[in-house]
């Protein structure tokens, strides 16, 4: 909820913008370095939630390390101070070029996602004349329950290594003198509510994890990957996601031995809650079906995941205390039908040059933000609290 004064602050602003709340973020990065620390786990940022880099500063200072998913984030990583030690590089393609470029950095693991992979950074690496550190990502075909545009990690998917592919891989990596194999990594999906989820995880990475040091892998880490969601419903009543019990459920079901550092891969859960997406009623008017829509200045170029995963984000009328209710469909600027941020929504009746929030919104938004009809990239304003 926002307060009297930040919203006259923001009626004095040029619209469309991301607002963020730094001081809910810091208590959401202290919540998830408290809960990660009493079990000793290692949390990486999933840079690509959000990349704004007075938030990236922010998290920096707590301790966090990135996962990135291109060379040019292992490179931003590094700029933005962040020890090459911290860094890891998961992305399901990369090119030699990138590859090249994080092998110098000597960074902590790259997630290798396939045989062939393997075979090119061990070849890259030779070339640079150096080992670099590889965990592999695996394959473990669980059903994260999430939507499927963002569920990665069954069996008919893209990423990482098919389970029945292992056997033949261990026979490989013998051969391969340029990588050394430290790690298992895994990331079944994003947004994530139904907790058992991680559980199943559980169950299959201590089997995949057991096959590997039964054949002598001295494996010192293994990653998680991230995928815990958060309240896009009710968000002012759950500004900070239940990390405790996140990471209780792996303190209690993963089976790895203690010289095997654990460790996460969080974007979401760490940035979506701070941030909210203001902009402007521009339009109202009625439709030939008799509904009322409300136009906004914003559209799904600086906010996609409605138009994208028709993803459901709580919308507020800053304006409207006092007005009566009324049910609108909320639409962007652009000339696209899924540029609607809501339908058949109940809110305090909209007029022009009204601010509205949406919320949940520092997470995928920003960052997947695109200059299609030649619109600007948003712009970013940080709020520092009461
Ligand atoms: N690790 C890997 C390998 C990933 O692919 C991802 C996200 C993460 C970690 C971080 O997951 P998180 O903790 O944020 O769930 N644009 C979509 C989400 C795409 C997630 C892609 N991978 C959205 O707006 O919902």
């Amino acid at each position: 909820m926002l307060s009297s004064q930040i919203i006259s602050y923001l009626r004095t602003e040029r619209t469309p913008l991301y607002l963020y709340d730094m001081d809910l973020l810091r208590r959401t990065l202290q919540s998830a370095t408290a809960a990660s620390a009493q079990y000793g786990y290692k949390v990486h940022y999933a840079l690509k939630a959000n990349f704004d880099p007075v938030i990236v500063d922010c998290i920096r200072e707590y301790g966090f390390g990135t996962d990135c998913v291109s060379g040019n984030e292992v490179r931003y990583s590094i700029e933005c101070g962040f020890d090459p030690s911290q860094v890891v590089y998961a992305g399901v393609g990369k090119t030699d070029e990138e590859i090249e470029f994080a092998v110098r950095q000597g960074i902590f693991a790259f997630n290798c996602e396939s045989r062939q992979e393997l075979q090119v950074i061990n070849h890259i690496a030779g070339q640079v004349g150096t080992v670099a550190n590889v965990a592999l990502r695996l394959n473990p075909d669980v059903d994260p329950m999430t939507h499927t545009h963002i569920s990665t990690g069954q069996a008919d998917s893209k990423f990482g290594i098919s389970y029945k592919e292992i056997d033949q891989l261990a026979a490989e990596t013998g051969t391969l003198n340029n990588i050394r194999i430290t790690g298992i990594h895994f990331h079944i999906g994003s947004q994530i509510t139904e907790m058992r989820v991680f559980e199943y995880l559980c169950r299959r990475v201590n089997t995949l994890y057991e096959w590997f040091t039964d054949r002598g892998y001295e494996l010192s880490h293994v990653n998680l990957g991230g995928g815990l969601g958060i309240d896009y419903d009710d968000p002012d009543n759950n500004p900070v996601p239940a990390f405790g019990e996140y990471f209780d459920i792996f303190a209690r079901n993963l089976r790895v031995g203690s010289a095997t550092e654990i460790h996460f891969e969080l974007g979401r859960s760490l940035v979506g809650q701070c941030g909210e997406f203001i902009s402007r009623v521009l339009f109202t008017k009625v439709n030939s079906a008799g509904k009322n829509v409300a136009l906004l200045d914003g559209s799904m170029t600086e906010l996609i995941r409605p138009a994208l995963y028709q993803a459901r984000h709580a919308i507020e009328n800053l304006d409207g205390s006092g007005r009566p209710q009324a049910e609108y469909t909320i639409g962007g600027t652009v000339c696209e039908s899924s540029d609607t941020f809501a339908r058949n929504l109940s809110l305090p009746e909209l007029q022009r040059g009204d601010l509205v929030s949406i919320k949940t919104a520092g997470a995928y938004g920003a960052a997947m933000a695109s200059r299609y009809n030649m619109h600007d990239l948003p712009r970013a304003v940080y709020w520092e609290g009461e």
